[in-house]
């Protein structure tokens, strides 16, 4: 059998693939458009990591993979756009993040395959939400991403309840870790941290009381890896809400690590504007707690120590 990850080279699919190879027997199928050879450094060598590069978003050329792959016990579906792109690139980001689960979920009909666990988003709600955030929320996204993320979790209930696909979206808070790239309105949180263990200095573009939900790559990673063989997952959409923390609390448990550490702040007024609105989005993860058995074993002050040893002896965490 066969785990296929979507978006299997990205930062996520990446860790997901190590914490596979040490907890199951299954081979692991690392599906992605562009191949990111250095996130593999440490793992491209095992005989049970595949990898099969394609587009989500193209229905022949993926339904023809589909039918030339061995059984697939578990889709865990993380191919996306990330923001700023899909928010200029609307017809793109349509494509890839909607049309591109559709044709996922339309895989796992066609071709038996039981499970798809999905990553979702904070972002599936607006700034007016009532409080605290639950699973029952209302989702009105404000960005095309979120727009992404609620049709993908639509599509997904739809194929649980009417296709027999189970379909699972745990709804991340902003994830970081050792070499996590890209230009999210979160990436302050992992810079803070990378640059200085890089040995480099790290620019912070929000104010310093700015605070966001936090979870650990180790931490999601080992709770997603533990979803694969569930039979009983009884929700379709699980949150998790993270541990807050300022950009000034997480850049002084960098700088009680390294202490000179060159941490300086050129806030952008617009993004610390949106980010003050989110700070207003309290949620609660009971559900997930109580169900699925979620407990991240690192607080901020433990990640930050774990990520800065983890870049400074790992070759493809620097970048
Ligand atoms: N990183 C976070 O903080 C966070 C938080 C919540 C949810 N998520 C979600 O988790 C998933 C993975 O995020 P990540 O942080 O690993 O991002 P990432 O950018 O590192 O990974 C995304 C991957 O998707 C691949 N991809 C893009 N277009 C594709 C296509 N058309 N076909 C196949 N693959 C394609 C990219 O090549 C990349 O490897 C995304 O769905 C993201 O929205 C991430």
């Amino acid at each position: 059998m066969t785990i296929l990850i979507t978006g299997g080279t990205g930062f996520i699919g990446s860790f997901l693939a190590k914490e596979l190879l040490d907890t199951t027997s299954e081979d692991i199928m690392l599906y992605d458009f562009i191949i990111n050879e250095k996130r593999m450094i440490s793992f491209e060598k095992n005989p049970r990591i595949k990898v099969l590069r394609g587009d989500i978003s193209k229905w022949p050329e993926l339904h023809s993979q589909f039918e030339k792959l061995e059984e697939i016990s578990t889709i865990y579906h993380f191919g996306s756009l990330m923001p700023p792109l899909t928010e200029s690139e609307l017809r793109d980001a349509f494509k890839i993040n909607i049309q591109g689960t559709l044709n996922i979920l339309e895989c796992a009909r066609l071709f038996n395959i039981p499970r798809v666990i999905y990553s979702s988003s904070g972002a599936i709600y607006g700034p007016g939400v009532d409080l605290p955030v639950t699973e029952h929320s209302y989702r009105d996204p404000w960005t095309m991403y979120g727009v992404g993320k609620v049709c993908s979790e639509v599509l997904g209930s739809f194929y649980h309840r009417r296709q027999g696909v189970n379909f699972t979206s745990i709804r991340f808070p902003a994830l970081i870790g050792p070499g996590r790239t890209g230009q999210g309105m979160t990436i302050f949180a992992n810079n803070i941290i990378q640059f200085p263990a890089q040995g480099e200095k790290a620019i912070c573009n929000v104010e310093e009381d700015i605070a966001v939900p936090l979870i650990y790559i180790k931490d999601s990673t080992k709770f997603l890896a533990s979803l694969h063989d569930r039979e009983d997952i009884p929700e379709q959409a699980y949150n998790i809400d993270g541990v807050w923390v300022t950009a000034e609390d997480l850049a002084s448990y960098v700088q009680q690590e390294i202490p000179d550490a060159i941490i300086e702040y050129e806030p952008d007024p617009e993004l610390t504007f949106m980010l003050r609105s989110w700070s207003m989005m309290k949620g609660e993860s009971e559900a997930i707690f109580k169900d699925l058995g979620y407990s991240p074993s690192y607080s901020p002050k433990e990640l930050v120590k774990d990520f800065i040893a983890e870049v400074r002896t790992t070759p493809e965490y620097k970048i």
